[in-house]
C-alpha cells in the first residue's frame, strides 16, 4: 500500500489514481491521520500531496514530524515539498512572483523519481512559495529559471521533493517519474489489478455474508450494477435486486435493465412499476427541490414496502465510489442542489451495508463490470440523475411532455452514438422547457410548440463542465431529426454554458 496524505490541493484524487493506475494499491487519508494509524497501515510508501496554504500560515496543515522517523520512503508534491523542507530544517519564502504553467525542469542528479532521466523535461508549476534552502542532507535535484531547488532528493532517508506537479498530463513524464518513485524507491511490485481486486472481493464478501440474505437497490447506472454484479458474483442467489421503475427513465431503458440483469445475468430482480405513483407524486409541482424531495420520498417508500416482502434481509448493497468515500470526511461546499441520493437508506431499516467498490474510481469500476460481463452499453452509460427525466421537464410534469422528452432525448442518443462521440461526452440530453412555446412554420402551416434544449458536457466529476463542441454537421442531424420526427417540438437550441456559472442539469 502506498499513503498519500492529503493537503487539500485540487489535484490530489488525480494522485491517487495514477498510482492506481501503476497497479500499485493506495489510499488517501486527511493529513490529520495519525501516527499510530500510519504505522499500522505500515505502507512501503508516503505520498504528500500539494495544497492551498503557506507552510508559515498559521494553522498550515502539517504531520506529526514522527513521520520522519518511521524509515519509509517519501515524496513531497508541491506544498508537501515544501512542507518537508519546513518541517526538516530548511527554509520557505514567499516567491516574488507565482509560478504558474509550464516550465522547463534541469535535472542535476537522476536520483529516485528521476532515475534514468537527464536533461530538460517539462514540468507543470502551480505555486505562490518556493523553497530558498534545503533542509541538512538533501541535495537539489532539479531547476527551473524561476526555482533553484524545483527538486530534491535525499538518497540515504530516500525522501524526494517535486515543487511541480508529477501527476498531470501537463508533465509528460510525471508517470515515469511516480513509477520510480514507487518501483524503484518503495519496492512496490505493481500488482494491484482488476482481477485480484475482484477475486478478494468475492471472497471477503462470501465470508462477510454467510448465509445471509442481500437486497441491492439497482438503478441501471454503472455503479449500482457493478456492485449488484460483484456481489452476485460472490453469493449467488442470496442477493435480491429491486428495481424500481419510476417512469421517468429513458426510452426502452426499464425494459433494457430487466432484461440484462434478469434473462442475461441470471439475477434474482424484482421489478416495480410504479409510474403511475410517481406520476401522482409531482402533479401540479413545478418546483425543482420539491419535486426531487417527493420522488426521492416515494423511492424509499417503494423501495420498503418491497424490502419488507423479503423478510429479514441482513445486507444492503451500495455503489459508493472512492470519491465519495474521500470527499465525506472534508466536504465543506454548499449545497446547490439536493443531489438526493435515490439509494437514499430509510433511517429505521437494520441491516449492514456492503460497499464493495468504495476503494475504487469510476474508471476502475468500468473496468470491473467490463470483466465481471456487464453489457457496453451499462459500463459506459453516461451519468444519469435519480430523478431521470423529471428534472428535465422544466416546471410540471405530464405524461405527454415526459414522452416528447424521451423522444428526443432518444434521438440525440442515437446521433451521438453513431457520430462515435458517446464516450468522450459526459451527459448528452435535452430538456423540455413546458412553459415555452414559440411560432414556427412547417410545410404551409404555423406551427405554436415547444422548444428542445440540446445540452451536452465535457466534464472529469461533474464538478465542473464545458459545453461539448459538437461539430455543426451533427447538430444539424440532431435539430433536423427532432424537429421533423417529434411532434410537439419545432425549434432546437443549444445550451452553451459552462459549470460554473450554469449547472449541468437544469434544474
Ligand atoms: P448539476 O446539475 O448540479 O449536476 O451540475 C451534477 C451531476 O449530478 C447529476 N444530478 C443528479 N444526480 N440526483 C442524482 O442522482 C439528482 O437529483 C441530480 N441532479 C443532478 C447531474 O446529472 C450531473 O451528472
Amino acid at each position: 500500500t502506498i499513503l498519500v496524505l492529503d493537503f487539500g490541493g485540487q489535484y490530489n484524487q488525480l494522485i491517487a489514481r495514477r498510482v492506481r493506475e501503476l497497479h500499485v494499491y493506495c489510499e488517501m487519508h486527511p493529513f490529520t491521520m495519525s501516527i499510530d494509524a500510519i504505522r499500522e497501515m505500515n505502507p512501503k510508501g508516503i505520498i504528500f500531496t500539494g495544497g492551498p496554504s503557506s507552510v508559515y500560515a498559521e494553522k498550515a496543515p502539517a504531520v506529526d514530524p514522527a513521520i520522519y522517523d518511521l524509515g519509509i520512503p517519501i515524496l513531497g508534491i508541491c506544498y508537501g515539498m515544501q512542507l518537508m523542507v519546513n518541517q526538516l530544517g530548511g527554509k520557505v519564502g514567499g516567491a516574488e512572483s507565482r509560478e504558474f504553467g509550464k516550465a522547463s525542469l534541469t535535472i542535476t542528479v537522476s536520483e529516485g523519481p528521476f532515475a534514468g532521466m537527464e536533461g530538460d523535461v517539462q514540468c507543470w508549476m502551480s505555486h505562490g512559495d518556493k523553497v530558498e534552502m534545503l533542509p541538512h542532507g538533501f541535495v537539489s535535484s532539479g531547476k527551473t529559471d524561476h526555482a533553484p531547488f524545483a527538486a530534491m532528493a535525499d538518497p540515504v532517508r530516500r525522501f524526494y521533493g517535486v515543487q511541480f506537479h508529477p501527476e498531470v498530463r501537463h508533465t509528460p513524464q510525471g508517470m515515469d517519474m511516480m513509477r520510480s518513485f514507487l518501483f524503484g524507491v518503495c519496492g512496490c511490485t505493481g500488482e494491484w489489478t482488476m482481477e485480484n481486486f475482484i477475486e478478494e472481493q468475492v471472497a471477503a464478501i462470501r465470508e462477510r455474508v454467510g448465509g445471509g440474505k442481500v437486497l441491492c437497490a439497482l438503478s441501471g447506472g454503472v455503479d449500482s450494477s457493478v456492485a449488484a454484479l460483484l456481489v452476485h458474483r460472490a453469493v449467488g442467489e442470496q442477493l435480491t435486486c429491486v428495481y424500481v421503475d419510476h417512469g421517468f427513465m429513458r426510452l426502452n431503458e426499464s425494459e433494457r435493465i430487466v432484461k440484462t440483469f434478469r434473462d442475461e445475468l441470471g439475477m434474482n430482480l424484482i421489478a416495480v412499476e410504479a409510474s403511475e405513483r410517481f406520476l401522482a407524486k409531482v402533479a401540479g409541482v413545478s418546483d425543482p427541490e420539491t419535486k426531487r424531495k417527493g420522488i426521492g420520498n416515494e423511492f424509499i417508500r417503494v423501495f420498503e414496502e418491497e424490502a419488507a416482502k423479503l423478510g429479514q434481509v441482513d445486507f444492503l448493497v451500495q455503489g459508493t465510489l472512492y470519491p465519495d468515500v474521500v470527499e465525506s470526511g472534508t466536504a465543506t461546499a454548499d449545497t446547490i442542489k439536493t443531489h438526493h441520493n435515490v439509494g437514499g437508506l430509510p433511517e429505521d431499516m437494520k441491516f449492514e451495508l456492503i460497499e464493495p467498490l468504495r476503494t475504487l474510481f469510476k474508471d476502475e469500476v468500468r473496468e470491473v463490470g467490463q470483466k465481471l460481463g456487464l453489457p457496453e452499453d451499462i459500463v459506459w452509460r453516461q451519468p444519469f440523475p435519480g430523478p431521470g427525466l423529471a428534472i428535465r421537464v422544466l416546471g410540471e410534469i405530464t405524461k405527454e411532455s415526459l414522452d416528447i422528452l424521451r423522444h428526443a432525448d432518444d434521438i440525440v442518443f442515437q446521433e451521438i452514438k453513431k457520430a462515435g462521440l458517446y464516450r468522450q461526452i459526459w451527459q448528452s440530453f435535452v430538456v423540455l422547457p413546458t412553459s415555452v412555446r414559440s411560432v414556427g412554420v412547417m410545410g404551409d402551416c404555423r406551427t405554436y410548440e415547444y422548444p428542445a434544449i440540446l445540452r451536452a458536457v465535457t466534464s472529469d466529476d461533474a464538478m465542473t463542465a464545458d459545453w461539448a463542441r459538437l461539430p455543426y454537421e451533427l447538430l444539424e442531424k440532431i435539430s433536423n431529426r427532432i424537429v421533423n420526427e417529434v411532434k410537439g417540438v419545432n425549434r432546437v437550441v443549444y445550451d452553451i454554458t459552462s459549470k460554473p456559472p450554469g449547472t449541468i442539469e437544469w434544474e
